[in-house]
């Protein structure tokens, strides 16, 4: 029984997505979320700078006493896992491998398609994943960057979306993979559209219910769950902007009441 809270970062709102997964299988946790408002996006970024950035906000959510930390931000997730590992002394679960999982157990004809900002897909961290699982996996890649300033806009089920996705996705409809891992903490909110631009034969797959049950394997093997009792969720972002406190209110409902500000 461990009443610490649960740290949680992405490089803005996205990872909310995550969150959300942890809130519902994990419901005595406290969870300190951190949104990196300030520097988004990450997925343009080298990895030398997203090891940076990811680094600050360890060490930030380590100082506020939090028992494990979950990297929500896919492209965090594929520069920066093992350098956080290796630096922090709480567990550090990232939201690839589990994405890897359940892409490998959905598909059936070993054909997968991966869709990520720049940065994840030119770290190759998804086929690495998958294939370290399936070795016969072939893997389909494509950096989808317009994805998330769309979403960001609001625009999930626009004319323009679907234009975008369907010159995004062309080759990989060619190459019929038969599972699209969503490697973006922004794609779920476009799944209405993507699946239809996929067609119906073509499962997506979301990582964050796959992360949120590794995250609850992980807490009970090492004995960190906390059982009951009272709980709190706070909120954290490293700029003041009124996007973050609009869009995740109307994402998390009642959770999002206050939002701390924390430059880095
Ligand atoms: N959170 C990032 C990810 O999942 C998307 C937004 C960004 O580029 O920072 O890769």
């Amino acid at each position: 029984m461990n009443k610490a809270p649960l740290g949680v970062f992405d490089s803005g709102i996205g990872g909310l997505t995550v969150a959300r997964a942890l809130f519902e299988r994990l419901p005595n946790e406290s969870i300190i979320y951190f949104g990196d408002t300030a520097r988004v996006p990450y997925g343009p970024k080298s990895p030398d700078t997203v090891r940076r950035y990811s680094a600050e906000i360890l060490a930030y959510l380590l100082k506020r006493g939090v028992k494990a930390v979950v990297i929500a931000c896919n492209t965090s997730t594929a520069h920066a896992l093992g350098y956080l590992k290796e630096r922090s002394s709480v567990p550090v679960v990232g939201v690839i491998e589990p994405g890897a999982r359940a892409a490998v157990a959905a598909t059936k004809t070993g054909t997968i398609g991966v869709i990520g900002t720049a940065g994840t897909i030119a770290s190759g961290a998804y086929e690495r994943a998958i294939t370290a699982l399936r070795p016969d996996v072939r893997v389909y890649s494509r950096p989808c960057p317009l994805f998330v300033p769309l979403v960001e806009e609001g625009w999930f089920d626009h004319p323009a979306a679907e234009l975008i996705a369907r010159e995004y996705l062309e080759p990989l409809k060619r190459a019929q993979v038969d599972v699209l891992v969503l490697g973006c903490t922004h794609y779920p909110l476009l799944k209405k559209l993507l699946s239809r631009v996929m067609g119906p034969d073509v499962k997506l797959v979301d990582s964050a219910e796959e992360t949120a049950k590794v995250v609850s394997d992980e807490l009970e093997r090492q004995g960190l769950l906390a059982n009951g009792g009272a709980h709190e969720h706070r909120f954290v972002v490293s700029d003041d902007e009124p996007h973050f406190r609009k869009v995740g209110a109307l994402f998390l409902g009642g959770k999002l009441k206050q939002v701390e500000v924390a430059p880095l």
